[in-house]
């Protein structure tokens, strides 16, 4: 009997495949979307869990449990990206490549959101406009592989695919997936968002506290004391509106407004925590602010595409050197239908060396479509390349000439460059050559602590900012 049943739901489950895939080519996307469609087609990149009834077990545990962020917050995060399509306000994203479950820690969480607080000022100061937050924190915990293996030491293993699948030790046992992770994920984002949350409403993020964001590696240096001269102009400032009777207890001058974000990778789990809105109906993935869709995951007709087009956040898609314009367009048609301003930024990640032929293009056809997207230059991930001492990193300059072009081509198209998506950590590591210390190959082992790309480090985070700040004075 449960033989026969299985077979009847597994022939079920083929038609229903075919149908939609059916719908999906010959209407577009206007096939009835689901938290749970997505099965319904390809998923790239989800990991061989070794035994799928536990990780069913899990998802449902998580499906229980409380969202991590609220409806309401993500229309907020929402309204302020449409103001970074037409150019009222700009976009900050940044964090970790990957975060690790053993840097879940007060000083490590403090140190970032400092970093990001600081760029925002310099960003907000030079371009009077505010700078919209978002951390590549609190769930960016899995990551997208080239090669499902790799070799060490003669010895063929599984690729390390984030703390909330496997582990990055070299060692067999190590490396295979386990879906109970995915719960220790939730509770790691939680404890992440619930200190960001103590950070920026409960005084420690207040205006007239600029001066102490400064890192005390960082004071000392040509970005600190720039930062420092910023900091007094805002304290001045901060004065000023005290004598003419401005209340400084208001929230304005005493929280900050900060959002999460990550790759919407592992469907099961981004699944679990999308919730209908009790206030205004409608779908959200409630594990994140904003989500995105990554470079290896954003076939038009595969599972992620399929999940995300159905819920109502910000949605990111990364766009690489190799794209197709007809592609991009039925991505986009297919994730904003509505063309609703701020659902869709793209993130082109195009590398120093094409950005320059491959950028225009796509900024032409969008201009003529009429698309309202948000511009974001994520500069890290098409300039990574590996040094003399087998470490993978990435040049300063080369991250500095994809922004500097990033900007150059926008203007030059008539178009709004609305935001930058950096891979950085507040950490004074040194996994990125160059910027204003000039860290050589041989530097790379003195603090490279990674398990994923390299980061930038809060002072050349800190240079990134005061170099897009005076473009964008200028
Ligand atoms: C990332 O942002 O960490 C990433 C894997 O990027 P992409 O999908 O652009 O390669
Ligand atoms: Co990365």
């Amino acid at each position: 009997m449960f033989l026969m049943y299985r077979f009847a739901a597994d022939k079920f489950d083929g038609l229903a495949k075919v149908r939609n895939l059916f719908e999906r080519n010959t209407m577009g996307t206007q096939n009835t979307w689901s938290k749970t469609s997505w099965k319904n087609f390809t998923a790239l990149q989800q990991p061989k869990w070794p035994d799928m009834a536990i990780h069913d077990e899990v998802v449902k545990d998580l499906t229980r449990l409380p969202p991590l962020v609220f409806a309401g917050e993500i229309r907020d995060l929402k309204a302020m990206l449409a103001k970074a399509v037409t150019g009222d306000a700009f976009l900050v994203q940044g964090g970790d490549c990957s975060e690790d479950f053993s840097q879940v820690t007060a000083p490590k969480i403090r140190e970032t959101l400092k970093v990001l607080l600081q760029m925002a000022v310099v960003l907000t100061y030079a371009g009077g406009k505010p700078v919209i937050k978002v951390g590549r924190i609190a769930g960016q915990f899995a990551k997208p592989r080239s090669a499902d293996t790799e070799m060490v030491d003669g010895v063929e293993l599984m690729s390390y695919r984030g703390d909330m699948v496997n582990s990055p030790e070299p060692i067999e046992a190590a490396r295979i997936p386990d879906p109970n992770r995915m719960m220790q994920g939730y509770n790691m984002a939680a404890s992440t968002l619930n200190l960001l949350r103590a950070f920026t409403r409960g005084g420690f993020a207040a205006l007239h506290r600029v001066a102490a964001w400064n890192q005390e590696f960082v004071k000392q240096s040509p970005m600190g004391r720039n930062y420092e001269r910023i900091g007094k102009q805002i304290e001045q400032a901060l004065q000023f509106m005290e004598t003419i009777g401005i209340d400084p207890e208001s929230p304005q001058m005493k929280q900050a407004q900060f959002f999460t974000s990550h790759e919407a990778l592992l469907l099961g789990y981004e699944t679990a925590l999308t919730r209908e809105d009790s206030i205004n109906g409608g779908w959200y993935d409630c594990s994140a602010h904003m989500l995105w869709i990554g470079e290896r995951t954003r076939q038009v007709d595969g599972a992620h595409v399929e999940f995300l087009r159905g819920v109502n956040n910000p949605i990111g898609v990364k766009i690489g050197p190799d794209y197709d314009l007809d592609n991009v367009k039925r991505l986009i048609d297919a994730l904003n239908p509505e063309n609703e301003a701020g659902r869709l930024t793209l993130i082109t990640r195009l590398g120093m060396k094409n950005i320059e032929k491959v950028l225009p293009p796509l900024l032409r056809e969008a201009k003529r479509e009429g698309y309202n997207i948000v511009w974001n230059c994520d500069p890290m991930h098409a300039n990574t390349y590996t040094a003399k001492s087998g470490h993978k990193t990435r040049n300063f300059n080369d991250i500095l000439s994809e922004i500097t072009c990033f900007f150059e081509t926008h203007w030059a198209e008539g178009t709004i460059p609305g935001g930058i998506h950096l891979e950085m950590t507040g950490e004074n590591v040194t996994e990125c050559t160059g910027g204003a210390r000039n860290i050589v190959d041989a530097e790379l082992s003195n603090n490279y602590l990674t398990t994923c790309d390299p980061r930038l480090n809060a002072e050349q985070s800190l240079e990134v900012a005061f170099q897009i700040a005076d473009m964008i004075r200028s």
